[in-house]
């Protein structure tokens, strides 16, 4: 496949899970990488070793993307030192397990002002350049949770802020359609990752997994690069007529019922 040219990305969360597998295979495609990162610089670090080591750009770039002025900085030194962003990954995301009982307002705030208002704000530091140049590629990264229709007990208000993610991809493709820049998202199944896997017990991980597995027409879980392959398919220069789409990458779970009798 020939490399993409001129191509530089920002991959909010990048440092790990599905995040570092994207910084990777766009790295692979020829684009230069920012790793974004909120506090795990070693991680960004070492990321950004292993693509140079590759052949590759990249840069670490720390920012909360729940930040604003910090996201529009990081957004100016990536653009500085690797030039104009023509990919966003906003894939920076938190979980948040609560039910109408346990819900406090401190909690959702922070879920929200990292999901919602991070997509948004890494957007908006992006947006200008892209409309000036007349081209972007923009990938959000929701959940299957977000249609409302499966999830597991306690992520509630988690998959209420994927929703709202699925709404702007949409909202922002109407407005900047004109200005050559596609917005997408992705929506994961059950992937294997530190949010899921590493926040878990061995034993509990494995109840989980099997559980997915069992309910997915693919009989099994994701792997982080699942999910990249699916970014970099919306990211890449020629998938410029696709857009305010979400695109399920789940094995088939979401619209799996069972077998029949
Ligand atoms: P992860 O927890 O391994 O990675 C998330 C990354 O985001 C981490 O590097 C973390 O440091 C970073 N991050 C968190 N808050 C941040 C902030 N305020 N500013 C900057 N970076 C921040 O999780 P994973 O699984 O790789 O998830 C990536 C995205 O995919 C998230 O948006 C998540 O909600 C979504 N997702 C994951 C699924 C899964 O099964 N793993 C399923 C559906 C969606």
């Amino acid at each position: 496949m020939p490399k993409w040219t001129n191509q530089t990305a920002l991959v909010t969360g990048g440092a790990r899970g599905i995040g570092a597998a994207t910084c990777r295979m766009l790295a692979a495609h020829g684009a230069a990488v920012a790793v974004n990162y909120a506090r795990r610089a070693d991680a960004a670090q070492a990321l950004v070793a292993e693509i140079t080591a590759a052949g590759g750009r990249a840069i670490a770039v720390q920012a909360d993307v729940a930040d604003e002025p910090a996201v529009q900085a990081m957004a100016a030194r990536t653009e500085a030192e690797l030039g104009p962003i023509t990919i966003l990954v906003n894939n920076a995301g938190i979980g948040w397990a609560a039910t109408i009982d346990t819900w406090e307002p401190k909690g959702f705030a922070r879920l929200r002002a990292v999901n919602v208002d991070g997509t948004i704000h890494a957007i908006r530091a992006v947006v200008a350049g892209m409309r000036e140049r007349r081209y972007g590629r923009i990938v959000n990264t929701s959940s299957i949770a977000s249609f409302g229709t499966c999830g597991f007990a306690g992520n509630h208000f988690y998959a209420s802020t994927k929703a709202e993610v699925n709404i702007l991809t949409k909202r922002f493709a109407l407005e900047l359609g004109e200005h050559g820049i596609t917005v997408n998202a992705v929506a994961p199944g059950l992937i294997r990752s530190d949010m899921t896997q590493g926040s878990r017990t061995p034993a509990e991980w494995e109840t989980m997994r099997e559980n997915f597995a069992r309910n997915a027409m693919a009989g099994r879980v994701g792997e982080p690069e699942e999910i990249a392959r699916a970014i970099t398919f919306l990211a890449a220069p020629d998938s410029g007529f696709i857009t305010a789409q979400v695109l399920a990458v789940d094995g088939g779970r979401k619209d799996y019922i069972g077998h029949g009798a």
